[in-house]
């Protein structure tokens, strides 16, 4: 079975469900980005690629539910995570605060131009969208724009950058995702897996 994970702040979270599931996983060593173990492969992909692996052929990964909406990927999600909580907001300078519904013409930044655009379009506002890469909160900062959606778990980096959150878009956490054909091809490999992590998480992972 071929495993891809994300790099960044899931990675620990996958590799411990996993392990108290039966399977034990090395990431990749230094900058290699596949390592074998055993019966398995394990990729390491950026988070926001992961979904895109699994649609085109991995048989399982992990990933956020942030990233698989973005993605809108075509992938089979057994299971819900309890790890990777957090949630999407919409947030802005403290001090310019208004509602969304009021943000016509306005500027925000973000990595997730789809859910942004669907989120006012949803409330019939017009806005441009910005797409960055990462430290969305100097956007607003340095003034490139007017408000930002991005992840937010405990609000100290929103706080660092005096902003203040105006809306919670979604709910985040993150999910086990399985490839369409190995759910098919791999049916018991999978189910023994999915069954196994539902195990670890009614044990209070
Ligand atoms: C995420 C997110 C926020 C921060 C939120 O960034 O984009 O910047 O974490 O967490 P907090 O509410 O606990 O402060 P990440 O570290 O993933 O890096 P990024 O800047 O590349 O998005």
């Amino acid at each position: 079975m071929r495993f891809v994970l994300p790099k960044g702040r899931l990675l620990q979270g996958s590799l411990e469900v996993l392990r108290r599931a039966g399977i034990e996983l090395r990431p990749p060593a230094e900058r290699r980005l596949i390592e074998r173990v055993g019966n398995y492969e394990v990729l390491l992909a950026r988070a926001f690629d992961v979904p895109v692996y699994v649609e085109y052929g991995i048989d399982v990964g992990i990933s956020g539910s942030d990233v698989v909406e973005e993605r809108g990927s075509d992938v089979l999600i057994p299971l819900e995570l309890p790890f990777g909580k957090c949630r999407l907001s919409l947030a802005m300078p403290a001090g310019k605060v208004v509602g969304p519904e009021e943000m016509d013409g306005y500027r925000i930044a973000t990595k997730y131009p789809k859910i942004t655009r669907r989120f006012f379009e949803s409330l019939n506002v017009e806005v441009d969208v910005l797409k960055l890469h990462g430290s969305i909160e100097l956007a607003p900062k340095i003034g490139i724009a007017d408000a930002i959606v991005d992840i937010v778990e405990t609000g100290n980096t929103l706080r660092a950058n005096g902003l203040v959150e105006v809306e919670k878009i979604m709910d985040v956490s993150a999910l086990l995702l399985v490839n369409r054909i190995a759910q098919k091809t791999k049916f018991e490999e999978i189910n023994e897996l999915v069954f196994a992590i539902k195990e670890v998480i009614r044990n209070g992972f």
